[in-house]
């Protein structure tokens, strides 16, 4: 088994020419592969309606390994640094349900972090293309024994604490009603979408459901009340920013095609069972939503802070530069929608 060639790439992002030899079309060259790229952003950006038909296409099928696989892997591991650690150490104790796999992305980057020998992971995925493109990575890493492939989520037998995961598939409207809630007890829910406001709206719709279903968010919302930025007339959203890098030729590809996959935007989700967050979890703390804006002598950002009445309540929060050392300045640079930042009274500004 690769497992150290796995975990390089859910850090540092495979690189082109690691991926090539295991892609299910060989492109004629860098222009034809460059092309196949381009429509497959249009039509994953701007005309989604035909989404369905991309992934019977083989030369897009392994379009969309070579870049979206490519630079979508290594998310999992900025997202899962900000979350807490008992929740990391849960989460990698699972067997994992990766549903819409598509290459099986996110399921390598779950296995990457467990490289338990006992967890199993289950890609389902409807393209049978995709799922030619999955075994062949399957196939090429050695995990044959760990990770099985289905098409349908009702094929598989499961019998231990298993969690799901959607990864840019929630918002392809797979689960629109959350179905799959019904199949299996799930031991957490994951999703890492993209960061636009459809899929915000979506999620929002996910989260009402999975709190009346005994779920409770773990991250990034500190509880459950109800999110101040669902409100009519609302024209902003949570969501979290990655910063990625990619091997060289990972990054000429983007540059060629103008197609920025370094500053990615993402809504990031992790819900447990309501049973286990009440042993688990710390006090409600403030979470910033928005990101951090640095204005002339100042920080400025938005916190989601829960009131003593139990509510989620957007503050305006500002802090003083002169107020801040070096190190916190640093902090507070890095920050992200989902990180709890609080602040020393003397250290607000006015
Ligand atoms: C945008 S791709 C995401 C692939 C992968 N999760 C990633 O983030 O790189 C969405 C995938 O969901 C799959 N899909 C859509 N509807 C599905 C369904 N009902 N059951 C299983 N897979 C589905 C599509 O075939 C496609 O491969």
């Amino acid at each position: 088994m690769k497992l150290e060639i796995l975990k390089s790439w859910a850090t540092t992002g495979p690189s082109l020419e690691e991926l090539l030899p295991l892609s299910i079309y060989d492109f004629k060259n860098e222009a034809d592969l460059l092309k196949s790229i381009d429509k497959l952003h249009f039509h994953l950006t701007e005309s989604r309606e035909s989404i369905e038909d991309l992934y019977q296409d083989p030369k897009l099928v392994a379009a969309y390994f070579l870049f979206y696989f490519a630079t979508h892997i290594g998310k999992l591991d900025l997202y899962w640094s900000r979350l807490k650690i008992e929740t990391q150490i849960y989460l990698s104790s699972l067997d994992w349900v990766d549903f819409g796999s598509g290459p099986g992305t996110f399921a390598w980057a779950l296995l990457s972090k467990s490289g338990d020998q006992k967890s199993k992971y289950y890609l389902v995925e409807r393209s049978s293309l995709m799922r030619i493109q999955a075994e062949k990575v399957r196939d090429f890493l050695g995990f044959q024994s760990q990770v099985e492939i289905v098409d349908n989520l009702s094929k598989l037998k499961l019998s231990r604490p298993t969690g799901i995961f959607f990864g840019h598939s929630y918002n392809e409207g797979i689960e629109g009603e959350a179905r799959f809630l019904s199949h299996y007890p799930w031991s957490a829910v994951v999703l890492l979408e993209p960061g636009n406001k459809e899929s915000f709206k979506q999620l929002l719709t996910l989260r009402s459901i999975l709190h009346a279903k005994s779920y409770e968010v773990d991250y990034p919302c500190s509880s459950k009340a109800a999110c101040p930025m669902d409100l009519e007339g609302n024209e902003d959203w949570c969501h979290q920013f990655a910063r990625l890098s990619f091997p060289a030729d990972i990054e000429r590809l983007s540059q060629i095609l103008k197609i920025n996959r370094r500053d990615a935007a993402n809504i990031f989700h992790v819900y447990l069972p309501d049973t286990l967050k009440s042993s688990t979890s710390s006090l409600p703390r403030p979470i910033i939503v928005g990101g951090v804006w640095p204005e002339k002598g100042k920080y400025e950002w938005l916190n989601c802070e829960v009131t003593s009445e139990g509510e989620n309540k957007l503050i305006p929060r500002r802090i003083l530069r002169r107020n801040l050392t070096t190190q916190e300045e640093k902090k507070i640079r890095n920050l992200f929608p989902g990180d709890s930042f609080e602040i020393a009274d003397e250290k607000k500004g006015p």
